[in-house]
């Protein structure tokens, strides 16, 4: 019994440790304030998509984003996973169609099926693909180092797109007919894509109010789901599988115990 007591403390000591790291503040490092901390449903161990986040988000892709931004890397049908956005699969077939493709087999034109991915936009003066832009700007600025903070509040990524897109001074440079966009998200003379958002330019069809900060947002979390469409699904079975462990852990423990009580001397 003292042995089953101590065992319970070390692991009781364990977990609370690894707990207080993960729970450290997102950033434990030197920090400029260019990058805006923002708790996301999704982000802990337990964290889900907000459905209608998801939704108002992709709302301000195809509004605003997508006239410069592909998302090649993204199946349109993925839009009906019930984890993700949910959306109507007949939706879903109607949005592909009004998309054309290249087809490779045929060598024309013809509308985008639902098991084809999102439009790329290659064409000179376009953005960078945004399929996996939250993940490649993981950590950027973001949470330091450890594992276990990431696990606690998230990758820092989706961050980001919020403080790139809310971060313009209004100070621009011209660099010989190009424009270079001050935002203090970005290191040195700036970016070159155009402040995006102005007030009430889409109409959100919840009803939400498209203010610039909550379309950043909205997008931002979007965009986190392009990257990682299967979170949800990882995470719950992470817990199964934490709370299988757990279970074999004790059950080790007790028939250990049992395997060598035989020759243990009677503690006094
Ligand atoms: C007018 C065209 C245009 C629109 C509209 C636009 N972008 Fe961009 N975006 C660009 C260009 C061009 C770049 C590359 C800028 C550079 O490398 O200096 C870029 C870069 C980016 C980057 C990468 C920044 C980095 O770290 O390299 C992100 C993220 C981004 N855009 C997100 C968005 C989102 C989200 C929207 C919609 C709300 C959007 N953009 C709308 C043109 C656009």
């Amino acid at each position: 019994m003292i042995q089953l007591a101590k065992t319970l403390r070390v692991m009781v000591l364990g977990v609370a440790g690894s707990l207080a790291l993960g729970a450290m503040p997102l950033y434990a490092g030197p920090d400029d304030g260019a990058i805006t901390n923002i708790p996301f449903s999704f982000e802990g161990p337990f964290g889900t998509y907000d459905q209608q986040q998801l939704r108002r988000g992709f709302q301000v892709y195809r509004e605003v984003c997508a006239a410069c931004h592909g998302l090649q890397y993204v199946p349109l049908r993925s839009l009906s996973d019930p984890d993700g956005l949910g959306m109507n699969p007949d939706w879903v077939r109607a949005y592909a169609g009004q998309m054309f493709i290249l087809d490779p087999h045929t060598g024309e034109e013809r509308p985008r099926k639902e098991t084809d991915a999102f439009p790329a936009r290659n064409e000179a003066g376009m953005g960078p693909d945004l399929s996996l832009m939250a993940k490649s700007r993981a950590g950027f600025h973001g949470p330091y180092g450890l594992g276990l903070s990431q696990l606690v509040n998230g990758t820092g990524g989706p961050e980001y797109i919020y403080s790139l897109l809310t971060g313009y001074t209004g100070a621009e440079t011209d660099t010989g007919g190009a424009y270079l966009y001050e935002n203090r998200a970005i290191e040195g003379a700036g970016i070159a894509m155009p402040p995006p958002f102005y007030d009430g330019q889409i109409i959100y069809a919840d009803g939400t109010p498209a203010t610039p900060r909550q379309m950043s947002m909205d997008v931002a979390a979007f965009l986190m789901w392009t990257a990682e469409p299967k979170l949800v699904a990882r995470k719950r079975w992470g817990v199964v599988a934490i709370s299988l462990l757990c279970v074999l852990a004790l059950l080790l423990y007790l028939m250990n115990r049992r395997l060598w009580a035989p020759y243990k001397p009677e503690r006094l």
